[in-house]
């Protein structure tokens, strides 16, 4: 049998991380101090905005992007609080709705993007929305230029949930995901991220004043820029925080990593766009447009099958070929936790769900792997024609 080719990067972390890893680790200076310092300057010059926070990961930095917009009744909201959000997507996006003391409102979603609708978002918009979380699935940006024009209609919060899209960029207005495209912007850096440090995230904060109160809460709420009056200068508490910061040891992974990202951008681009010239688009239609090549930072490569049978019978047909395909993540409201917040039908969701399923497009695929994945998808289109 052929070599597995993996739906993620097997090593993804270069070798260049071993040397500065070590010296940190021995370095007396392992908690958040420099290297966390440095790691967000790289961020916000990637990406152009300086108001960057890392934390310990994507989930806690959703959950501190809520706590300083002051978002449901734990941050300072009400107990009727609502998010409208996309219910396609990891639970992490959403459970910080729950965390923050808020109710979680699905919209529906594009079926042919898996992207989230505006007009249904406008939609579920009542007197007690707060907020709104995109998700850009698989780096695939959303439409962010008329998810602003309603999140300042109603005077909403608007978080774009980018643990797949660093990198990526609005399609139509070329701004890179995080420049101020929303008010706050969440990036993952958990392993299995195009960038990695392990296990980290981080926010990018359009506004001065969330930014400053993101800071403090992201440490319990102590001023860590204050003067010290010994060594950990707890006096005065005003906002309440968390334990949400990254530490030095992921921040150097960060680091190195991070310097890869245009050419790993760059490589998962040139495999979509090979990807997608060589597939019959009628049988396996890519879950995107065709002006996204140059904009999704393609973490995932989403394509849609006919229903649910086709898609079974292509993931055993894809096993037999040593190539892995996943659907990554489940409908949330169909979830027991969630379903009790369900508001009526979500026909994109239920059509795109049933057919979606995504194909490797990491960077380290080789000319050859993606010669076998076009190969196959051509075999499977023979076999079940
Ligand atoms: C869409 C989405 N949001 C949030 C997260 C949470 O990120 P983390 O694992 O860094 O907490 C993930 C993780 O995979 C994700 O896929």
């Amino acid at each position: 049998m052929d070599s597995p080719i993996t739906l993620f990067p097997w090593d993804n972390i270069s070798h260049s991380v071993d040397e500065p890893l070590l010296r940190i680790l021995h370095s007396g200076e392992i908690r958040q101090g420099f290297q966390v310092d440095l790691f967000e300057e790289k961020i916000g010059e990637y990406i152009g905005n300086r108001q960057i926070l890392t934390t310990c990961s994507g989930t806690a930095a959703l959950q501190l992007a809520l706590r300083a917009g002051k978002i449901g009744y734990v941050n300072g909201g009400t107990i009727k609080d609502e998010v409208i959000t996309t219910p396609m997507t990891c639970v992490a996006t959403n459970m910080p709705i729950f965390g923050a003391g808020a109710i979680p409102v699905f919209a529906d979603i594009h079926a042919d993007t898996g992207l989230i609708n505006v007009d249904s978002v406008e939609k579920k918009i009542t007197r007690f929305t707060k907020a709104i979380i995109c998700v850009h699935w698989g780096g695939l940006p959303c439409d962010m230029v008329n998810l602003r024009e309603i999140a300042k209609k109603y005077n909403l919060l608007l978080v774009e949930d980018a643990a797949h899209a660093f990198g990526a960029t609005e399609i139509g207005t070329q701004n890179n995901i995080g420049n101020h495209s929303a008010d706050i912007t969440m990036f993952s850096f958990q392993a299995l991220k195009q960038i990695t440090c392990i296990d980290g995230g981080a926010l990018s904060i359009a506004d001065p004043g969330i930014y400053r109160l993101a800071k403090l809460a992201r440490w319990y709420g102590i001023d860590r820029d204050r003067a010290p009056i010994d060594s950990r200068h707890e006096e005065d508490i005003e906002e309440w925080g968390l334990k949400w910061h990254m530490n030095d040891v992921n921040a150097t992974i960060g680091i190195e990593q991070i310097k890869f990202a245009s050419f790993i951008l760059d490589s998962q681009r040139h495999n979509a766009s090979t990807i997608s010239s060589n597939i019959d688009h009628d049988r396996f239609r890519p879950a995107f447009k065709k002006q996204a090549l140059a904009h999704s930072s393609f973490w995932l490569f989403t394509i849609l099958l006919r229903d649910q049978e086709d898609r079974l019978k292509f993931i055993k047909y894809m096993r037999e070929k040593n190539i892995r395909v996943s659907q990554i993540h489940t409908r949330n409201d169909h979830q027991k936790v969630f379903a009790p917040f369900n508001r009526g039908s979500l026909p994109g969701v239920d059509s795109f769900f049933e057919r979606m399923i995504c194909i490797p497009v990491h960077y380290k695929l080789t000319p050859n792997d993606i010669d076998r994945i076009t190969d196959a998808l051509e075999g499977f289109n023979k076999e079940t024609s």
